[in-house]
């Protein structure tokens, strides 16, 4: 009889853990392609896999997908689109303080169940007033509960009357009286305030607002009856939105070390700017610089730490084991990983400097797990495959190049020889740097002779919406779960076994030896 053989020892010996197969090629820095993920026994369908993922205490995500704080990939239009598929957007910062703070309302204001701090307009304002408002804030809304003096509710402003023509009337001359609003006592919301508004709406066709009220009538809520639906649908959808814990959409909004005149750190600026992120509702906030295992980025985390100590916090980017320790240590909740692997960055080129993703997630991860943090890989995917790769040493992916070609990316499109395209550049670009970005990577913001580019500026050809883009990754990301038996990130992680890629085996990955005629796209 033949004798038993162990083949899961055949395999053991080839396709490898994480600790021994980056241990065995120390020597070298791996990157995505460098390496596949063996398959394993299964009982997992990819329909059936979880995707949530969590970056801080208080900070979870439904998909472990955000999108990049460069100034062509996202503002608010991108940060709802990435929030209403459970990911997160970090809105960039080349732009004005104020202007950051307008894009994270709107994300912030964008779909509520119950909206607890409705925006409100006084009886004796102007109608133009209002429409200045709804410009300035870039408001998608324009009825609004009126609130008099005493704070007691006054009437509702309808859309309908607000418009240019009526703009030199008043506020009260306009409103639908407050007899004739629809309201619901707090106290009458019950345990399931949701389902309660869902009634109201059915039993009262045409009616699109519910005011909630106190017992001395005064404003404590606002219930639309697009946001009801949108909730009751979401609980059907298997990736949830991504919400607050007040309901509303969760965004992420960058910072830099920004300096003084003299060179030093500005504090008063930063703590400033973040105190109004955070009074905006903002749910993490990324200080985002080229090398986060530095003085000036560790000093800055340690001071948000410090005045927000509740404030999920992501720093970076690093690519070092002692790096991420050192941001943990600031009190960094989330790490970026990455330096120079980026479809934009020349850093690698420019400054000879940065480590391939694989081999960087590996040695942070080991970190990372240590000091109960969480990281990130950011740069360098450009399919679900590399996502499914990072997952298995990463908490998420940040992506810039993926999105940057989507019709919620900010820019306009641009027709070159029949085909579109939209703006694409580095944070580190020439032109980046000197539209703000300068002092992420560490450069005279006032001297652009003296500025030596980190990065390019480039195009992306228009592709499909965010939705479209989210919706392959993510069937990209459970099909990668299902063949490795995984039902969640954290078995991912743990069953993820590697090997190495020749180059020959990377060219059999990808089509060959056939007239291409359609992508799965
Ligand atoms: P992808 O590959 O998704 O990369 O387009 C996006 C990430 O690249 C980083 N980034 C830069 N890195 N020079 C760099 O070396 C740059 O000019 C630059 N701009 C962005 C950033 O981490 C982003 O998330």
């Amino acid at each position: 009889m033949a004798e038993k053989q162990d083949f899961n020892a055949v395999d053991a010996a080839f396709y490898q853990p994480a600790e021994t197969f980056f241990t065995a090629h120390r020597g070298l820095a791996l990157t995505y392609d460098d390496v596949t993920l063996a398959t394993l026994y299964s009982e997992i369908l990819p329909r059936d896999t979880q995707l949530d993922t969590q970056l801080a205490e208080g900070l979870s995500l439904n998909i472990p997908v955000i999108s990049a704080d460069m100034d062509t990939v996202t503002e608010a239009r991108m940060a709802i689109a990435m929030a209403l598929n459970g990911g997160l957007g970090l809105i960039h910062y080349n732009m004005p303080e104020k202007q950051q703070l307008s894009e994270v309302s709107r994300v912030k204001n964008h779909v509520h169940g119950l909206i607890q701090d409705p925006i409100k307009v006084a009886p004796e304002q102007l109608i133009g007033e209002v429409i200045d408002m709804i410009e300035k804030r870039k408001f998608d809304f324009s009825t609004f509960p009126v609130v008099g003096a005493d704070g007691r509710l006054a009437g509702l402003l309808s859309g309908h009357v607000v418009k240019p023509r009526y703009a030199r009337r008043k506020v009260a001359e306009a409103l639908t009286p407050r007899d004739q609003v629809h309201t619901i006592k707090q106290n009458e919301l019950g345990a399931n305030p949701i389902a309660r508004a869902d009634k109201f709406f059915t039993d009262h066709p045409g009616i699109h607002k519910l005011l909630v009220v106190d017992e001395e009538d005064r404003l404590r809520g606002l219930f639309t009856m697009s946001d009801v639906e949108r909730i009751t649908q979401e609980r059907s959808a298997q990736f949830k939105l991504a919400r607050d814990a007040r309901f509303r959409l969760v965004c992420g909004a960058a910072v830099s070390a920004t300096r003084n005149a003299f060179g030093d750190l500005d504090r008063d600026r930063i703590l400033d700017h973040v105190g109004a992120l955070v009074d905006r509702g903002v749910d993490i906030v990324a200080v985002s610089t080229a090398h986060g295992h530095s003085k000036g980025v560790g000093d800055t985390v340690r001071m948000l730490r410090d005045a927000f100590p509740k404030l999920p916090l992501l720093a970076g980017n690093v690519t070092s084991a002692a790096g991420v320790e050192f941001l943990a240590d600031c009190g960094a909740n989330a790490i970026k990983v990455g330096q120079g692997p980026g479809s934009i960055c020349t850093t690698r080129i420019v400054a000879g400097v940065g480590i391939p993703q694989l081999t960087a997630l590996y040695t942070c991860s080991r970190a990372a797990q240590h000091k109960q943090v969480a990281i990130v890989a950011d740069g360098g995917i450009t399919k679900s495959g590399d996502i499914v790769k990072a997952l298995t040493l990463a908490q998420g992916v940040i992506c810039g190049g993926l999105f940057a070609g989507c019709p919620e990316a900010p820019g306009q499109m641009m027709e070159i020889g029949g085909k579109l395209y939209k703006q694409y550049r580095g944070m580190g670009s020439l032109a980046a740097m000197k539209a703000g970005s300068a002092a992420r990577y560490g450069q005279p913001a006032n001297n652009t002779q003296k500025v030596a580019p980190e990065g390019v500026e480039a195009l992306k050809e228009v592709s499909p919406s965010t939705d479209r883009i989210l919706a392959q990754l993510i069937g990209g990301i459970q099909s990668g779960m299902g063949y490795l038996g995984a039902a969640n990130l954290a078995e991912l992680r743990q069953k993820a076994r590697y090997i190495r890629v020749s180059s020959a085996g990377m060219r059999e990955a990808a089509p060959h030896d056939v007239v291409e005629v359609k992508t799965g796209n």
